[in-house]
């Protein structure tokens, strides 16, 4: 294994430095005679003071809730936790939690606010046709399942450099519950074994998954050896061992012949400490997504508009009818804007701060309309996003009792990802190559929009709608949330944001209200959700507002802390099996 290139002083390298001070410290001692060394070589800074109550976690299962009280008893941080959590999940969620995925953490620590983008980047050989036959068709299913449908993952590096930098426990220590389950076991419950039950049938003769998987069935203890290694190699030699050491050697080796991820992709990703996305809203200071994530972009546009249409959301009830065609009518503009605009902005300038600039939205926001048909006139449309994206992904949100806090969302795209799985390392690659627009304009004759910042290029990050978010209030963290849900992400988060300011529930009934989703295209459709159908009189009035109304399986599950005062209140969307727990 090479040895780790940044970010890796503090498992060999403390050691040497606490060395350095003894010895400054034996020097004083000398100096002074032997007697007590003056202040500066006793304990420098005091133990951080508690901001909260308690630390707090909302989590995708119950295993990751565990994972988090062991590391807060340990005494780790927000960060630390984070960290455990996730590659918890990787063993116990392998339908979403991941180490071959990709995702986005924003961190709130010591008083600032941080971004990491760990989005999986397209191969060096990938290329803007790469799923396109000769005559400019797309190729079915080659984006989404199968050794190319995946991009470089970023999960490990992520979190490498998320514990390197804020983390206070030893990068051992955070990944040791992780290991447990994978070596031990963990107990599989029927929801997870109903995902693998559906997505067998996609991989079916195309992938390994079911080698690995078919045992995970509801009721067994389910053991991953090879993981379990895998995960045992990481926490001795660091997280560059995924992209430089024998690991990288197994990934390259299952995509040699199929695939384009090579060792030299591995070696080549790194993860990106960004400038978060701020804004001022309704007295808070939100905290979210930059590119390329097309979230928090979308998030800010949503609030604000809406804020700008108060005078004709007055009086409106949460979820009648108007209410639903107002926000509609905002949500075509802003998937209008994402696009056209939105993209990696390492490849392309993405004008951020124009899109979520006042005056801009306000006179979007002056383009909605009460009486508006819906479709009636086209708003700025693109290519793609014709349909909502697939599921799944996963966000868990952390508070320490020292005020700091982790929103993190991470993902193998669809539901185990390609469905490969790395041959003696135990652990599934992303899709995440689809969600570039694997059919760019120009390739079709119907194509319509450019899209073009969202094509595949070597090295360039396929456009996310991932938005973990946290809002602050007078500089203090006030809630810290996010979901997965493809493109239902952002609209998920805004309903939930609404429902608690605009409607002042309590963070329960915000979760448990209804959601339903829409986006730019197509343009008359309402997408409604199992748990709390659109039916009867509300189906009606919408239908003859001219909306069409279409059932989806999946509205998010949203994971949130709010704190108001200094009480951590997590809470776990009830659509799913998430745990919420305060942790003293
Ligand atoms: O990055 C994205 O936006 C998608 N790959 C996320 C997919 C997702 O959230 C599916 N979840 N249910």
């Amino acid at each position: 294994m090479s040895v780790p290139t940044h970010g890796a002083l503090r498992a060999p390298f403390a050691s040497l430095c606490f060395a350095r001070i003894l010895t400054v410290s034996a020097m004083l001692a000398a100096f002074t005679g032997g007697a007590l060394a003056p202040t500066a070589a006793l304990a420098k800074t005091p133990p951080p003071k508690a901001v909260f109550d308690a630390s707090a976690v909302a989590v995708p299962d119950r295993y990751s809730a565990d994972t988090a009280q062991q590391i807060f008893a340990a005494g780790g941080n927000a960060v630390d936790a984070a960290v455990a959590i996730a590659f918890t999940l990787a063993v116990t969620c392998p339908d979403a939690g991941n180490l071959g995925g990709g995702g986005f953490m924003t961190v709130f620590m010591d008083g600032k606010p941080y971004f990491l983008d760990y989005r999986e980047r397209a191969p060096q050989q990938a290329t803007r046709d790469m799923y396109l036959d000769d005559k400019g068709n797309l190729l079915p299913g080659m984006s989404v399942v199968g050794h190319r449908a995946v991009a470089v993952p970023g999960t490990v590096e992520g979190m490498w450099q998320a514990q390197q930098r804020f983390g206070k426990l030893k990068w051992k220590q955070v990944l040791a519950p992780a290991i447990r389950y994978a070596t031990d076991g963990f107990q599989v419950e029927p929801w997870l074994q109903q995902r693998r039950d559906a997505a067998t049938k996609s991989f079916a003769g195309k992938t390994n998954f079911d080698a690995y998987f078919s045992g995970l069935k509801a009721g067994v203890t389910y053991r991953q050896p090879e993981l379990a290694q895998t995960l045992s190699r990481i926490a001795s030699d660091g997280g560059r061992e995924f992209y430089e050491g024998r690991t990288a050697d197994l990934i390259a080796q299952q995509m040699y012949g199929h695939g384009l991820v090579t060792k030299q992709d591995l070696i080549q990703y790194k993860a990106v400490w960004r400038q978060p996305l701020t804004a001022e809203w309704n007295g808070y200071r939100v905290v979210t997504a930059p590119p390329p994530s097309s979230g928090g972009v979308g998030l800010i546009q949503m609030l604000k508009m809406k804020a700008d249409l108060k005078p004709a959301f007055d009086g409106l009830d949460l979820n009648s009818a108007p209410y639903i065609h107002l926000i509609a009518q905002i949500e075509d503009r802003v998937f209008a804007d994402r696009q056209q605009y939105l993209g990696d902005p390492d490849s392309f300038k993405v004008p951020v701060d124009k899109l979520i600039d006042d005056a801009y939205l306000a006179q979007r926001a002056d383009e909605v309309k009460p009486d508006e048909v819906p479709g009636a006139a086209p708003v700025k449309p693109g290519l793609g996003g014709a349909a909502p994206e697939k599921a799944q992904t996963t966000h868990f949100s952390v508070v320490d009792k020292w005020g700091n806090a982790v929103s993190n969302t991470y993902t193998l795209n669809g539901d185990f990802g390609s469905g490969v799985v790395v041959d003696g390392g135990g652990f599934l690659l992303n899709d995440a190559m689809d969600d570039f627009v694997t059919k760019p304009a120009g390739a079709s004759p119907s194509g319509a929009g450019s899209a073009e910042v969202n094509t595949v290029a070597p090295g360039r990050r396929p456009l996310s709608s991932m938005t973990p978010t946290i809002l602050l209030k007078d500089d203090k963290v006030s809630l810290v949330i996010g979901t997965p849900g493809g493109s239902r992400i952002l609209t998920s988060i805004f309903q939930v944001m609404t429902d608690l300011y605009d409607f002042n529930m309590p963070p329960a009934d915000a979760l448990a209200a209804m959601r339903f989703h829409h986006q730019l295209l197509p343009q008359k459709t309402i997408y409604f959700e199992p748990y709390r159908p659109i039916t009867g009189e509300l189906a009606e009035q919408l239908q003859a507002k001219g909306y069409t109304l279409e059932g989806q399986s999946f509205n998010g599950d949203v994971q949130m802390i709010r704190i108001e005062g200094t009480t951590p209140e997590p809470a776990a969307d009830p659509r799913g099996v998430g745990v919420a727990r305060v942790m003293h």
